[in-house]
């Protein structure tokens, strides 16, 4: 039976309504909010780049320039290119495709189909994402430095200090094993209506949510900080196979094919404090007293048009990014997937987010890497369980140092 959270909702929203006057924060926060947009979408209709960019070479020479972070602190999202070399990442992109066949994958999926009541598609579609974590492509790009490099680069954006000391290590990460996507091009399968992860209507009814939006919540947007990390690490979501069940500082994916507008790929809305509109927006009187815009227990937090037709003006499509380029975004930054490929070729990625070390991630990893170990599949999903006797499959002798350090093997 699912829990009715209403009556808490109510309860909260009555508690935050009674804190400041929220119609009058909202109206600010909308103003300033609706000029964004419009500054977003002038410039990507131009097709002046919005979406800030920066080159991996200049991350590893230590050369990125203080005006290029504050970008990326602003938008909420970068694209950091060439964290691995392109022949490097189709290689990968093929290996992973002779993985799936060699070990009859397709036939595989639909023998399980119904497992994953979460994450499949439909039951007679070819799979676009596949329940794999340990192909060796995948341990790889984890394990490699220069993705770590990127992540220390990531994750030095937050501002670290906490009451209880830093809120997470920023130079050291373990590894968060997610899936991979191949997505045909046609495939309609697999759109994402724009949303953020991490949380629904946690974020306004979690004590440690109330500590990281208490500007927000006190009518006070302007000085809510994204990048203050204190208090990040100790969210509790509703448990779900939806959630995420480490602290990502950044989700992200890596490129294993060329895609960008059109080929069924990722939208942002770039803002990196657009989510004091969204929290606002819920406490307004047009909002039912036991209504968050939709935001349910268990599922991502969604914008719909009724609520948030402001900010979804600014969703922007990502530019064309080349096979070992990164996409990354903060978890408060809304973001979609097309509903149809229209593309050529396939718009394949390996996903990886930034998952720094921390309490709540240690705690995961223990579980990971027992089921590394064993072959299953990675905790937070469904336990499809395909890579338990599959060739080719990466195991303990494939991690390096690094490798072994990320899956807390040593
Ligand atoms: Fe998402």
């Amino acid at each position: 039976m699912e829990l009715d959270p209403t009556p808490h909702i109510k309860a909260i929203k009555a508690h935050l309504n009674a804190r400041t006057d929220v119609k009058a924060a909202f109206n600010r926060c909308r103003d300033a909010m609706l000029r964004e947009v419009e500054t977003v979408r002038a410039a990507h209709d131009a097709g002046r780049p919005v979406i800030p960019e920066i080159s991996y070479h200049d991350i590893a020479a230590g050369t990125v320039s203080d005006n290029a972070r504050a970008e990326v602190r602003h938008r909420g999202c970068v694209i950091v290119r060439e964290v691995f070399d392109r022949a490097q990442a189709q290689d990968w992109n093929n290996e992973i495709g002779t993985y799936v066949e060699r070990n009859d994958y397709f036939a595989r999926a639909k023998e399980k189909a119904g497992i994953d009541k979460y994450f499949s598609q439909l039951d007679d579609a070819t799979p676009q994402i596949f329940g794999l974590y340990w192909s060796r492509p995948q341990v790889m790009a984890r394990q490699a430095e220069s993705m770590a490099n990127t992540k220390r680069f990531l994750n030095r954006l937050y501002d670290v200090d906490a009451p209880a000391g830093p809120e997470f290590d920023p130079d050291n990460d373990y590894a968060y094993a997610d899936r991979t996507r191949r997505r045909q091009p046609g495939d309609t399968t697999l759109g994402l209506s724009p949303h953020m992860d991490s949380g629904s209507y946690e974020r306004w009814c979690d004590p440690a949510y109330h500590a990281i939006y208490a500007p927000i919540f006190a009518g006070a947007f302007e000085d809510y900080d994204p990048w203050k990390a204190a208090f990040r690490t100790q969210t509790r979501e509703f448990a779900s196979p939806a959630v995420c069940s480490m602290f990502r500082t950044f989700q992200g994916w890596t490129a294993l094919t060329a895609q960008g507008p059109g080929d069924g790929t990722l939208s942002l809305i770039p803002i990196a404090n657009s989510i004091a509109y969204t929290l606002l927006r819920a406490l307004q009187d047009d909002v039912a007293p036991d209504d968050l815009c939709g935001a349910w227990p268990g599922r991502a937090l969604g914008l719909n048009p009724e609520w948030h037709r402001d900010l979804l003006h600014g969703l922007i499509t990502i530019p064309t990014v080349h096979p070992g380029d990164t996409v990354w975004w903060h978890p408060d930054v809304v973001h979609s997937v097309a509903n149809e490929h229209n593309g050529s070729d396939y718009a394949n990625v390996i996903y990886i987010g930034a998952s720094p070390v921390c309490a709540k991630n240690e705690a995961y990893a223990r579980k990971q890497a027992e089921a590394f170990l064993a072959g299953r599949s990675a905790p937070d999903f469904s336990a499809e369980d395909f890579e338990v006797d599959f060739e080719g499959r990466a195991t303990e002798a494939d991690l390096t140092e690094l490798g072994r350090r990320q899956m807390r093997l040593s």
